[in-house]
């Protein structure tokens, strides 16, 4: 492969648009690292279900800002909570219900956005979120903000599910629910940038996405792809 410019791509957008798959198959094309930051959210919430400062419905936000200091997450690519591949874990549907509440918690917000630029130093990284073009790299080069039917999306993240007693109803409050809660808190809330080009990919196949994005930057950013 040639050598393509390192830029950072931030892709940001609602729940199960397909901004995790659709960025590990740019890192691929592109030999970038890609970067999760749902996924680290995720094991922060793991580790505090563990550590009880998450029970029986309700989140001690005192005790889980606590746990922050002790909490080593990495990507390598899979998530790992210290040197435990957590990356099904942090997929069941228990994280997935209390993984937005948490990340609304600011002392968490930075603890995630520390780790991601540590990770992130030195360019050529593809990273999905839902603040990334906003607030953790506001100036990337490219911003993507992913949007797709609220019912495609729920279908798609139902027949990815390993729970066996989770069903398409459950799927699809719980991806309303996070698209509330997630675009309605005070920090860092889910929205567009400003300079972010929207990409819908309702009626879209995953090699569509990637045509349309290898001309972008073929056209625009100078790649040769
Ligand atoms: O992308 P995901 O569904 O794995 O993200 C899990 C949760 O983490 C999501 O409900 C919102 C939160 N999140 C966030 O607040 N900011 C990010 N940059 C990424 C995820």
């Amino acid at each position: 492969m040639t050598q393509q410019p390192k830029i950072i791509i931030a892709i940001d957008g609602y729940s199960s648009t397909g901004k995790s798959s659709f960025a590990k198959l740019i890192a691929e094309r592109l030999g970038y690292i890609h970067l999760d930051s749902g996924a680290l959210y995720r094991a922060v919430t793991l580790y505090g279900l563990r550590k009880g400062a998450i029970a029986d419905g309700k989140i001690n936000e005192e005790a889980l800002v606590a746990l922050l200091p002790e909490i080593e997450v990495s990507q390598r690519p899979d998530t790992y909570l210290f040197d435990e591949n957590v990356e099904g874990l942090i997929r069941q549907m228990e994280v997935s219900s209390y993984v937005s509440p948490v990340s609304a918690i600011p002392p968490v917000r930075v603890f995630v956005d520390d780790n991601l630029h540590k990770m992130a130093a030195g360019g050529g990284v593809v990273m999905d979120g839902r603040d990334i073009g906003t607030t953790v790299f506001p100036n990337a080069e490219l911003k993507i903000f992913m949007q797709a039917d609220d019912l495609v999306r729920a279908m798609r993240r139902y027949k990815e599910t390993t729970d066996p007693g989770t069903t398409f109803i459950d799927v699809l409050h719980n991806l309303r629910d996070r698209d509330l809660r997630d675009s309605t808190r005070e920090v860092s809330p889910l929205r567009k940038a400003d300079d972010a080009i929207v990409l819908d990919n309702t009626c879209m196949t995953m090699e569509d996405e990637m045509e349309w994005l290898v001309a972008l930057l073929n056209e625009k950013y100078g790649f040769s792809l």
